[in-house]
Formats: structure tokens, C-alpha cells, sequence
């Protein structure tokens, strides 16, 4: 039997470039090299932790579909699903309730990071996140989850979590390894210290802007002093991470790159990758636009997977039940 992998994201507009180099194109690769059982969902529950509007949740939940569909994930190689669509997954987040601690949930550095650090008010969603993280992945006996850098601290409560719980309660879960890409952080284009996010548009490359939207994004990133094209993550942040986003889209090595710009200028080297995006996403483009202007398929599709992913999770609940002596 292949090993299972499970990994999901969460649906809240579009995707962009941070998100398909750290995640989904590893997803894509893992999911194409036929070596393991793939589960993929939208984690719409998750999504409900931030502020939302509920008019436009539908429209992120059948949006991320399209994105993953577009990307090359596919329904006949790997079971793609709902999360909310299987209550198995707040079930068990519930019965492990019993075995997780608080104190662990307020140090997670994104519940500090939001109610410590900047002060704001969260709901207890964002306390509990990884208690549902741990539930989505341990359902289907995950070994392995590919996520970005900024989830392994989750994971290694996941992880916990389950050895905790085998030792109190006799062997039930496995306990899942991280997988992380070599990409795991791309950095804005308007300020290369800082994380590309969606909260920041203008330094951030969504996979569906238009070739004019890219060019002129990368026209303006933020390049170093100097004029060599050279891989220096600490004197050359900027350039560094523009070459970073070539290479890695190329399946290039780095020392490859600098040998094909060398004497050339960085405007010459931000016109390649202008090109080089904007075609690496066109197929990528059309696709989304595609699937989007049939929702009902998405739906479907959605609705196909989470059939699949319901009857495994709910042998696992059943089993859980029976290990904590609540199956009567
Ligand atoms: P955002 O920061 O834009 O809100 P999310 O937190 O929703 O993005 O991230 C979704 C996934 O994409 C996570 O697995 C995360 O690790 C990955 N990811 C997000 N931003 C980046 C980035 N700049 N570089 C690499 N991976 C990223
Ligand atoms: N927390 C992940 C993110 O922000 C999304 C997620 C939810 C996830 N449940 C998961 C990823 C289980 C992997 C496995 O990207």
C-alpha cells in the first residue's frame, strides 16, 4: 500500500506565487509521482479563524478548486474535498480536546503573533487551529504533510499530539513527517525582508495576473546596488529573491542562472523573468478562467471527493471512539 500524504489550504481569495512555490506545485510533483495515496482539501473550517464575509465564501471555497485543478492537481490520481463537507474532522478535533494542552495552543507563534505581538482580538478558532490541524491530517493516517516553512510548528504539535494520544490510549494514529519544498519563502517583491502575503498586493505575484500585471510588478521590485547578477541572499535580498522565483520555475540551479546572465544587466534579467512568468502561467490562466465559469462542476468534483475522504474518516472516529471508551 502507498503511504498516504494529506495537505489542504485554506480558501480565501487567490493564490499567488509564495503560495504555488512553498505549497501547491509540491503537491502537484508528489501528487505525479504516483508514490503515494494523495488527499487534498480546501480547508474552508480553517478560513473561518480570520474575518469573513459570508457572501463571498462560496465563491473562495469553488475559486481555490479551480486554482487546484489548474495547477495539475487532479480528481482521478488523488481524492480532492471539503473539509467542512466530513464532520469527522471537528469530531475529532473535539475528542482531542482531552489530550490537548492550552498552554501549547497560546504559545503557537500565529495565535502570539496576532493577540500578544500586534494586540488583536482573535476568535478561539485561531486558538484551536492546530487541534483541527491535527484532526484533518490524523484522520486519514497521514505519513506525510507538505506545507510552507510557517507550518511546521503546527505539525510538530501534530505530532505530539499523536504520541500522546497512542501511549494513553494503545496504537491508533501514525505520526506524519513534514515535507517542505527547497522554495519555502518567497519574499515580497516591494520589500524582500518580508514574507510575499495577500495582504500586501503590490509586491505580490498572484498566478492569475496578467502578463501586463507581471510586468510591471517586477519592473518595480526592489533590486540591490551593484550590477552583477549573483546569488547573495544577504547583501542582494532583492535580486536574490527574484532569482530564487527563475530558478525554481526553470528547474535550474542557481550557479546555471548566474552563468547565463553573467555580463548581463538586471533590467535584461527582469525582462527574462517577466517572460518566463507570464508563460509558465498561461496555461494556468486559461484553465481557471475555465473551470470557473462552471462552478457546478467544481462543486461536483468536490462533492465526489469528499464521498471518499468521508468513509475513511469515519472508520478512524469509530476507532477512536472505541479506544476512549466512549463507543457504546
Ligand atoms: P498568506 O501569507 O498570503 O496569507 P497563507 O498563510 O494562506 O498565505 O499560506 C498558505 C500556504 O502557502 C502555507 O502553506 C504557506 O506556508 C504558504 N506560503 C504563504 N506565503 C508564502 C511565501 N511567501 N513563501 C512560501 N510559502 C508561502
Ligand atoms: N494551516 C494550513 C495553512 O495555513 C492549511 C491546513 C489546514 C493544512 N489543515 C491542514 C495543511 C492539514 C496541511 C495539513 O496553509
Amino acid at each position: 500500500m502507498k503511504p498516504t500524504l494529506v495537505s489542504g489550504m485554506k480558501p480565501e481569495g487567490h493564490l499567488h506565487l509564495g503560495n504555488y512555490l512553498g505549497t501547491l506545485k509540491n503537491l502537484v510533483e508528489l501528487q505525479n509521482s504516483g508514490k503515494y495515496q494523495c488527499y487534498f482539501f480546501v480547508a474552508d473550517l480553517h478560513s473561518l479563524t480570520e474575518d469573513f464575509d459570508p457572501k463571498k465564501k462560496y465563491g473562495e471555497i469553488t475559486e481555490l478548486a479551480a486554482e487546484y485543478l489548474a495547477a495539475g492537481l487532479d480528481p482521478s490520481k488523488s481524492v480532492i474535498f471539503l473539509q467542512s463537507a466530513i464532520p469527522a474532522h471537528s469530531e475529532l478535533e473535539g475528542l482531542l480536546f482531552a489530550i490537548t494542552p492550552e498552554g501549547e495552543l497560546r504559545r503557537m507563534t500565529q495565535y502570539k503573533d496576532k493577540v500578544v505581538v500586534k494586540k488583536q482580538s482573535a476568535n478561539i478558532g485561531l486558538l484551536l487551529y492546530p487541534a483541527l490541524m491535527t484532526a484533518d491530517i490524523l484522520l486519514y493516517d497521514a505519513e506525510f504533510v507538505p506545507v510552507g516553512e510557517d507550518q511546521l510548528q503546527h505539525l510538530e504539535l501534530t505530532r505530539t499530539l499523536a504520541r500522546k494520544f497512542n501511549s494513553r490510549f494503545g496504537k491508533t494514529f501514525v505520526e506524519p513527517k513534514p515535507l517542505t519544498t527547497k522554495t519555502s519563502r518567497v519574499m515580497r517583491l516591494t520589500d524582500p525582508l518580508k514574507k510575499m502575503s495577500k495582504s500586501q498586493s503590490e509586491g505580490c505575484i498572484f498566478l492569475d495576473d496578467s502578463p501586463e500585471e507581471i510586468k510591471k510588478k517586477i519592473s518595480r521590485a526592489v533590486t540591490d546596488s551593484g550590477s552583477e547578477i549573483k546569488y547573495d541572499p544577504e547583501k542582494k535580498p532583492g535580486l536574490s529573491n527574484l532569482i530564487g522565483i527563475y530558478t525554481t520555475l526553470k528547474g535550474m540551479d542557481v550557479k546555471a542562472a548566474e552563468k547565463a546572465f553573467s555580463g548581463k544587466s538586471y533590467a535584461e534579467f527582469k525582462s527574462a523573468l517577466v517572460e518566463l512568468v507570464s508563460n509558465y502561467f498561461s496555461n494556468f490562466r486559461e484553465q481557471k478562467k475555465s473551470l470557473l465559469a462552471k462552478p457546478q462542476s467544481l462543486v461536483a468534483i468536490l462533492n465526489a471527493g469528499s464521498e471518499k475522504a468521508r468513509a475513511v474518516a469515519e472508520k478512524k472516529i469509530a476507532e477512536v471512539k472505541q479506544k476512549i471508551g466512549i463507543a457504546i
